[in-house]
């Protein structure tokens, strides 16, 4: 149906243009496992780098680290993974077909094949096992990690000491993690092996209420700040049944994606949970001590986590609208300029004057800007084209462009198109960037 956004049209386009491809899929496929294009890897960076800038900049003191993937299994027992970390499973004993059995109504019969023959459900460990080394046995264990949050709490005492950072702080990671998802789904919704970007604020335990919320309002300020629809994001908090092993209090922030309203980030008041765990299990004092108080106390830690391919796919859904122009269907990603991959598309109006178009092109590429030059068909279809990957402004170079000096920006959402001096283009890029 044309206007409407759906999943199938998102994912053509994806892989159409180089956002996101099927990982293997040359070999038929790895289920719930993506690689990303050059379109995807720069719309990513562009997230990736405006969340961490947002973290980093802002009041608050921030620093970043980048922890390891492998966690020997000691940390994944403090943290209460390899004892809760399931899924419930189901199979159907007539097609084989497996699900999640909170997922599905087991009154009912299969969906796939119409039988009703479940066998009794399961708990499924999310986590991908390893062994480190040539050895086997407890000791070599080790977890592929299945949240970066860990990374970040087994190294509090080496970032307090070796950095001068004080309570309240926080400490800001974006890394893979790795979950076994019993069924993978919605393109990169619930993926097996994807990118978190994780948040930890470490504070007094009398301060998390406030900072709780502080948190939560910030976040919602960036979804808004990289271009995301407030009527298509919402919060959605908690109740005592959905809360993780770990959390006293959660707020899902949700987005309204093609397959309806869900979680696209959450909030959580994680306590001294997971600070009390790792010093019981490493034995390694994790307490701060209070010069006011003159006491000890193990923080508390207020989390704000967000998964990269989730905003990634969230952002491409918000931005993602069908034009009729002329007679025809333009397909537009309407990406906030900050966010967008490519930033500005330089144009020949014929073939005949690609010189002079990627002279300029070069220089504005050398300023630093990822930008594109283009002279391979008509100025209207080099317009899609650029469009379908949501580049904001194309600088059209003509006929008469060597004698004024000047070249035609058109505005990708507006179309509105106007004569600017050559020498203005990068003044015209840093004002849409800002
Ligand atoms: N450290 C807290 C934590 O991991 P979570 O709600 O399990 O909490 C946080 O995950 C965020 O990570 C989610 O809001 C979502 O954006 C992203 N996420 C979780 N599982 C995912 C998956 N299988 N595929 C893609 N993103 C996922």
């Amino acid at each position: 149906m044309a206007n409407k956004v759906t999943l199938e049209k998102i994912v053509a386009l994806c892989k159409r243009k180089g956002f996101a491809y099927q990982s293997s899929d040359i070999y038929g496929g790895i289920n719930g496992v993506y690689d990303f294009g050059p379109m995807g890897y720069y719309l990513r960076q562009n997230l990736s780098n405006l969340w961490m800038n947002d973290m980093t900049k802002g009041q608050q003191d921030v620093v970043p680290i980048d922890g390891s993937i492998l966690g020997p299994e000691i940390v994944w027992k403090a943290s209460g993974h390899v004892e809760g970390f399931h899924d419930p499973m189901v199979d159907c004993t007539n097609c084989k077909k497996r699900y999640r059995a909170d997922e599905i109504n087991l009154e009912k019969s299969c969906p796939s094949c119409g039988k009703k023959a479940w066998t009794q459900i399961r708990q499924f460990q999310m986590m991908f096992k390893t062994n480190l080394g040539a050895m086997e046995g407890s000791s070599a264990t080790a977890y592929l990690r299945p949240e970066t949050a860990q990374s970040i709490y087994i190294n509090f005492k080496n970032v307090t000491s070796s950095t001068r950072v004080k309570i309240p702080f926080g400490i800001a990671q974006v890394g893979k993690a790795f979950r076994n998802e019993i069924t993978p789904k919605q393109f990169l919704f619930r993926m097996r092996e994807f990118e978190q970007m994780e948040m930890q604020f470490f504070c007094k335990p009398e301060d998390a209420d406030t900072l709780f919320k502080s948190w939560l309002e910030k976040r919602r300020t960036f979804h808004k700040k990289i271009g995301l629809k407030q009527e298509k994001c919402r919060t959605h908090p908690h109740g005592p049944d959905e809360l993780a092993h770990y959390a006293k209090e959660a707020i899902d922030i949700e987005y309204e994606f093609p397959f309806g309203w869900k979680e696209l980030e959450g909030v959580h008041n994680r306590s001294n949970f997971d600070l009390s765990q790792h010093s019981k299990f490493s034995g390694k004092d994790l307490s701060i001590f209070d010069d006011e108080t003159k006491k000890s106390y193990i923080p508390y830690i207020v989390e704000c986590s967000v998964g990269l391919d989730r905003l990634f796919l969230a952002v491409i859904c918000d931005a993602y609208s069908e034009e009729e122009v002329e007679g025809s269907t333009r397909v537009v990603l309407k990406f906030d300029p900050k966010v967008a991959p490519i930033k500005a598309a330089f144009l020949p109006l014929s073939k005949k004057l690609s010189e002079p178009t990627r002279a300029i092109y070069e220089n504005i590429k050398k300023l630093g800007y990822n930008v594109q030059f283009d002279s391979t068909g008509s100025i209207g279809k080099l317009y899609r084209r650029q469009d379908e990957i949501g580049t904001p402004a194309c600088f059209t170079y003509d006929f008469d462009s060597e004698k004024d000096q000047s070249v035609t920006v058109r505005d990708r959402d507006s179309l509105k198109q106007e004569r600017i001096a050559i020498d203005q283009i990068e003044q015209y890029l840093k004002n849409i960037l800002k």
